[in-house]
């Protein structure tokens, strides 16, 4: 696995793993979120991550700040920063 350095301040650089991110974004948020192409099903009104990582705001340093920071709709995960930032890579890889 790839090392990772993650800042969440949003100048440094981030190292992170998308790979490791997709299964545990299987893991964690396809439940609720449609999280690859395809997932057919996830919760209605809770956006598919290929959406969320269109938003003009999206970064990937933000989303693993909200992450691990608390967000009152979902449930909080058990995530280490790293895994954060590997979870923030993978959606970042849908803006391609
Ligand atoms: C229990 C259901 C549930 C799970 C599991 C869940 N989410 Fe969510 N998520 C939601 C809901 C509901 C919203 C909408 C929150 C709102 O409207 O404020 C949301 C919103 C978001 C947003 C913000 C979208 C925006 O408005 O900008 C992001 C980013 C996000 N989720 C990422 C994730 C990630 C990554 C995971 C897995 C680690 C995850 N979610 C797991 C229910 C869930």
């Amino acid at each position: 696995m790839v090392a990772v350095a993650v800042g969440l301040t949003g100048s440094a650089v981030i190292a992170a793993d998308a790979d490791h991110g997709a299964e545990l974004a299987k893991r964690w948020c396809a439940t609720c979120h449609v999280v690859d192409s395809d997932q057919k099903r996830a919760s209605a009104d809770v956006l598919p991550f290929a959406t969320i990582a269109r938003k003009p705001d999206f970064s990937p340093e933000k989303l693993a700040f909200f992450l691990l920071d608390r967000h009152p709709k979902m449930p909080n995960f058990p995530l280490s920063r790293a895994e954060a930032a590997d979870i923030a890579a993978y959606v970042a890889s849908f803006r391609n």
